[in-house]
Parts: C-alpha cells; structure tokens; sequence
C-alpha cells in the first residue's frame, strides 16, 4: 500500500532520494565525469590521453597523489611497489582452506581483510601509515587476485617477479606455472595496461560510496578496500561484465536471434536487462566504452571462439542503437560490454573479470579513502529513510496471535 509518487522529494528536513541518484555527499578533486557529454578525466587528464599515452602505474600515481610523476618518483614508486609483492606465508597457505572453485571476488575480499591483520599500518591515519598502506595494498592485490584464479583452478601459486612489470607479472602468476613459463605478447600487455586505466577512478560509484561510507566510521583502509571489492561483485556494477559474456554465451547457446533478445530485456515481466547496456551517468556515450572498442576487434578477431561472441556483441550494439525503447531511455553500451569479450580472449575465465576490475579501480578507492581522511570537515555516513511501516502497537502475548 506505500505509493511512493505520494511522497514530496522533501519531507521535512529529509531529501528523498532513491539510490543516491541526485545527493552529492562529498566534494572531490579527483575525477570529474560529465555524464551528458561523455567526459572522463582522472584530475584534469582527459582519460583518451591517458589510454594513449599513460601506464597503469603512472595513472594511478596521477589518481593518487594528484600530479604526473617525473620519472625519478615514478621508478621509486615502481620499486616500492615491486618490492611489497610478495605476501605472508600465513595468507598465502589461507587460499588452501577455500572450496576448489570458489569466485574469486569473495577470495579477493577475504585475502585484502587478512593483509590488515598481517600489517602495522592499520591503526591511526598519519600519511606515512596511509601511504604504506596504499603501496603495501597496490602491490599485493595482483598477488592475491593470482592466487584465488590459482585456488579455483586447483593450480600451485607462483611467486612474484621483480623483474617483470606490473602487468607482466600479474599475468604469469595467473597463467604461469612451475613447469611452463608464462608466453607473454605485448599486444595482451598493453591491452590489459589500457583496461586497467579505463577502470581507475569512476567518482561516487556504488564500491566507492561502499569504500568511503565504510571508512567514514574510521574502519581501517584494508577493511574498506574489501568492503568496496564486495559492493563491486554485483552484477549491476562490476558483476556486469561477467554479465555480459553469460548473456552473450546463452543468446549463442540457444540460437536465439539477437532481435529477439532486445525484444524480450524490452518486456518489463522479463526482469532481464541487456548487459552491459545503461549506465547512472552517461546518458550519451560511455567514453570508456569508445576506447574499449577500438582494442576489442585487434584482439579478438584470430582469437579461437571469440569471433562468434564479438558479433553478437556488435549486432546486439546495432539493434540497440536503433531502437525507439534504449534511445529513449538514452541506454548505450557502457565500459563493461566490450571488456568480459577482450579479457575472455586473453585467457580468463569470466569469475576472474570483475578481479581485474578491482586490480584496475584500487587506486580510485585508495585515493578516494585518503581524500576523505584527510578532509576536516568529514563526517560519518549516516543517511536518513522515511518509515513507512507500522504505528505503534501493544505486543500479543504467544497464545493470543492468530
Ligand atoms: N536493459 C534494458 N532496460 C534498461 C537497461 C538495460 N540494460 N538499463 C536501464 N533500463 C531501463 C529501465 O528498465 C528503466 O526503464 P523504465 O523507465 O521504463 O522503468 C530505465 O531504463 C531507467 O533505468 P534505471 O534502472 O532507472 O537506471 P539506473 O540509472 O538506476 O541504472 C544501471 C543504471 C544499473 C547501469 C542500468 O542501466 C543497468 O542495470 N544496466 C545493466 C547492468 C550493467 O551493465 N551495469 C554496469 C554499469 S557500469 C559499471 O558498473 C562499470
């Protein structure tokens, strides 16, 4: 019986505003997004000049710290980072205890929860703690993101490589092995260098809001990065990508026509959405998404079984595009439509895409739990609601309740 349009946006003292669309709950310096023109910059940088120009490391540098490093910072920041990757015996024999199979998104929460137990900078928010943190944090994220793909293939963990990149050496924990070394190719390097990029700061997001509301009660910046690795697994955020691929697969599957599919995520009883599709936000185009497209037909195209996907994605795109019901409603395709298909064709299996979403968005929620630590005028998150239940009533003795 509750009719929301009843309801005034205001009551009272209280805003009513479902989903935070329209709130603004902080003031941020770090990612501006115009969502009607399609505008992405990480502090002033337009992200195509980033994708074009940066590496992963340096972009997140720019996230974190607000300014391009000059190469000096920029190596010292590589070798603080190379040099915190390897993680405590403790943890690592902790992957042991999960069920074989286990997504690793959880795996992932579980191992950063840990690391605050395994280390000295979790109380107290000096810079100098927050900024072993952030390090200790950037570098052992790859290493526990390798070892729950390792658990939930049931493979022996590797070690980390000094000498290889960050990327270089995320993929051969991920795909090497013992007995065979990992083949690396400089165009799936740099493709996963690109993607990382793309995903390094998204403003108030729905994991950011997790991270920041979560730290706003002081909780320290391990708990929260899970916290916010924990909001980013579902599928209408991070999980999307996977999402999508699972969408793909089934209109494959059962030789549906892609008309069909758009006929039936159009039909509101259907409760099923196109993947990939909409975003809170951009109501244009997702810029992320144009640069996305650009890489995913050099990688696919050759790759075994991509081709099949990749043109249902385009047709799907088409149909779409030229509908009245995603024009209306301003729905285009958003950052994950294009990357599940890219990260399938490198050699990962779809548990492991929105792994590499949160390897990518760690220093967006690390500079974003910084920035809010270091604000004043910060206070705890705490919103308000509007009740809608019962009146008061007197408590039925067991033996009277009907
Ligand atoms: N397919 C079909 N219809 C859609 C879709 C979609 N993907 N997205 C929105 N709509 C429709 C809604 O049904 C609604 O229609 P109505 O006005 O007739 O009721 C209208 O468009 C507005 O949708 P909302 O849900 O109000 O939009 P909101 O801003 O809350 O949602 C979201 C944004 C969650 C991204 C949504 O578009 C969606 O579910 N997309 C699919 C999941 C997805 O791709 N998520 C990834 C987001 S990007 C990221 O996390 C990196």
């Amino acid at each position: 019986g509750f009719d929301i349009s009843k309801l005034m946006a205001t009551t009272g003292d209280t805003t009513f505003d479902i989903g935070f669309a329209n709130t603004a709950v902080c003031k941020s310096a770090i990612t501006y997004i115009d969502g009607d023109a399609g505008i992405l910059r990480y502090r002033g940088y337009p992200i195509e000049q980033l994708a074009e120009k940066s590496s992963f490391l340096e972009t997140a540098y720019l996230v974190l710290y607000g300014e391009l490093p000059t190469q000096e910072q920029l190596s010292t920041f590589n070798d603080d980072i190379s040099h915190h990757m390897v993680i405590d015996e403790r943890i690592r024999e902790m992957f042991r205890i999960f069920p074989r199979r286990s997504h690793p998104m959880p795996v992932l929460s579980v191992g950063v929860t840990a690391l605050g137990l395994f280390s000295e900078d979790t109380i107290g928010f000096t810079e100098e703690k927050l900024d072993a943190a952030t390090k200790r944090l950037m570098a052992k994220l790859p290493t526990l993101a390798a070892y729950g793909y390792k658990n939930s293939i049931g493979s022996p963990t590797l070690f980390p490589d000094y000498s290889l990149s960050y990327v270089e050496n995320f993929l051969r924990m991920s795909f090497g092995s013992v007995t065979r070394p990992y083949e690396f190719s400089d165009e799936v390097t740099k493709a996963l260098d690109v993607l990382l990029i793309l995903h390094a700061d998204h403003e108030q997001n729905c994991s950011t809001s997790t991270v920041r509301l979560v730290g706003s009660a002081q909780t320290n910046l391990y708990q929260s990065i899970a916290s916010g690795i924990n909001a980013l697994h579902g599928p209408l955020h991070g999980g999307a990508n996977q999402a999508v691929l699972e969408m793909l697969d089934d209109i494959a599957d059962r030789g549906i026509s892609v008309q069909e599919y758009v006929n039936r995520v159009k039909d509101k009883n259907s409760n099923e959405r196109l993947m990939g599709f909409g975003h809170r936000v951009y109501k244009n185009y997702d810029p992320r998404a144009a640069i996305i497209k650009k890489h995913a037909d050099a990688i696919l195209r050759g790759h075994d079984g991509n081709d099949k996907l990749l043109d249902i994605a385009l047709q799907l795109e088409e149909a779409a595009l030229n509908d009245d019901y995603f024009i209306q409603r301003k729905l285009y395709p958003n950052v994950d439509f294009y990357t599940g298909l890219i990260y399938r064709a490198m050699g990962f299996p779809t548990d492991m895409f929105t792994v590499l979403f949160a390897i990518g968005r760690l220093p967006g929620w690390i500079a974003q739990y910084r920035e809010m630590q270091a604000d004043p005028t910060n206070k705890i998150g705490r919103p308000r609601q509007i009740y809608v239940g019962e009146k008061e009533r007197n408590y039925v003795a067991m033996g009277e309740r009907s």
